[in-house]
């Protein structure tokens, strides 16, 4: 009943207009319909409901649709309009693109936790995976290693990190909420929650550019040392065996332990220097660039020389705009959504076009050349983060694309005249504001 949950809005959200389904009606604008292509409805297929709608959703838009008659799972429904009841221009067929961690498996260990997302639980994730870690105050993750890089963006709290190269080249250091580490492929490192005056530990995102990336295959020191003939210990340390009498039997993974003195007072001297690039990055400190809808922060290796595989983009939206119509060249987009709420329809060509809505906590993806777009869709600021498994961050908008074509070229696609193409701009917006009428 889009329409008539329409009406019901209209009194609360009135930037809503009541959707129509005339597909045969036309102005000077469009196209002439015996012309390839014909024309497209003119609803404006706005989400059939926001978040203070009270009612039971129904999949019913004028004559489309009927009302569910078997069970309602109305948390999940109240959450994605554009799965109850889709825009009319969504079209055959897309691969599932949103993952709520809330719905991960959490592995619980004393002094914190940790949730995954990889291509086993979302496939169309082939190029990247993400893991939603919390360390208590002075709990660790054990000191290990992997194949793949590590990105890290921290949402709370303050993060002790270590990390030594194959120069023999070490690196300590906290990273604030907002700030980012990264490490290359197979570089050990350890994740230490800190005690700071507001929050107990540390909270994270965790990104690597492998969909199949698994945490619980990751290379352990505890682990490792259990599987190696102590025999083989003794002689490799030059020590009595004795001293493997503690070793633990089992992985530590995740484990409490005393929070560490300041790093003047814990770092480790290095007769071969600290590593040449920064394993970590204060963004947290850089002023977001400004755009009309909102504002962005690019962090690539042209700033943070060390990741090399590795680009991403911190995005703010405000009430009513959007991140503009775009797409990225080469690379698939692994999005993470840190404040508010979104919704994104993802173009896949060929006419197939899927509508997904998006809360704070969820994962997004994009495949490599796929149009969409980004809407705030709630009544607070949108902010998300896009994660790309590059060296360069790379986007083309649709808007400078078409702004740069010959305007008659342009206008024998689109039928536009010369007032929309005069709106056109020639300068990358990124993120658009709220329509002023
Ligand atoms: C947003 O909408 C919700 C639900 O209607 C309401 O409870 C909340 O106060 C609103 N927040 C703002 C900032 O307007
Ligand atoms: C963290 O700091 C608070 C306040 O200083 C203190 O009470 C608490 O014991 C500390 N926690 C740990 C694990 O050190
Ligand atoms: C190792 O230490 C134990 C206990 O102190 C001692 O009995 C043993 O002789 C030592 N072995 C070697 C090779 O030094
Ligand atoms: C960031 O913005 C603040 C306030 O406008 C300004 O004082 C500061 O110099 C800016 N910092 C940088 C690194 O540009
Ligand atoms: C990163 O550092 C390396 C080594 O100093 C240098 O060769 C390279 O040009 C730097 N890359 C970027 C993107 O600045």
């Amino acid at each position: 009943m889009r329409g008539s949950i329409f009406a019901a809005l209209l009194l609360s959200t009135p930037i809503f207009a009541a959707p129509t389904n005339d597909a045969a009606s036309s102005s000077s604008t469009t196209p002439d319909p015996s012309t390839t292509g014909g024309v497209t409805s003119d609803a404006p297929n706005s989400p059939a409901w926001d978040e203070s709608f009270q009612g039971t959703p129904q999949p019913i838009d004028g004559d489309l649709g009927a009302s569910v008659l078997g069970p309602h799972n109305l948390p999940l429904e109240l959450e994605a309009p554009d799965f109850v009841l889709p825009p009319t221009t969504d079209h055959g067929s897309v691969d599932n693109a949103k993952w709520p961690f809330a719905l991960s498996h959490n592995r619980i260990q004393t002094g914190g936790w940790a949730r995954q997302q990889n291509n086993g639980i979302m496939p169309i994730a082939s190029a990247l995976a993400g893991v939603n870690m919390r360390l208590k105050a002075g709990a660790v993750r054990e000191l290990h290693w992997h194949s793949t890089a590590e990105w890290a963006y921290v949402l709370k709290g303050t993060t002790r990190i270590t990390a030594v190269n194959a120069d023999g080249q070490n690196y300590i250091a906290d990273v604030n909420a907002g700030d980012v580490w990264y490490f290359p492929p197979g570089i050990p490192h350890s994740l230490q929650g800190l005690n700071d005056s507001s929050v107990d530990g540390t909270e994270f995102l965790l990104v690597f550019d492998s969909g199949s990336f698994s945490e619980d295959a990751t290379f352990l020191l505890t682990d490792w040392l259990a599987h190696v003939p102590k025999e083989i210990l003794a002689k490799n340390f030059n020590v009595n065996i004795s001293a493997f009498d503690h070793i633990p039997a089992n992985e530590l993974y995740i484990f409490p332990s005393a929070v560490p003195p300041p790093i003047s007072q814990n770092a480790v001297a290095d007769p071969s220097g600290t590593v040449p690039h920064p394993f970590s990055f204060a963004l947290s400190q850089v002023n977001a660039t400004k755009l009309p809808g909102g504002s962005v922060k690019i962090l690539d290796s042209t700033t943070f020389n060390v990741s090399q595989t590795i680009a991403a983009a911190e995005v703010t939206v405000e009430v009513g705009g959007m991140r503009e119509l775009h797409w990225h060249p080469t690379e698939p987009e692994w999005s993470y959504f840190l404040e508010g709420q979104g919704r994104v329809t993802l173009f896949a060509a060929q006419s197939n076009a899927r509508t997904f809505d998006y809360q704070a906590g969820d994962i997004g993806y994009v495949p490599p050349s796929f149009g969409h777009y980004v809407e705030n869709t709630g009544n607070t600021t949108l902010k998300y983060l896009e994660i790309f498994a590059s060296d360069r961050y790379q986007d083309i908008s649709l808007n400078q694309w078409l702004a740069l074509t010959p305007p008659d070229l342009v206008k024998a696609h689109l039928g536009f005249d010369d007032d929309t193409i005069n709106a056109l701009d020639k300068t990358k917006q990124t993120v658009v504001g709220a329509p002023s009428s």
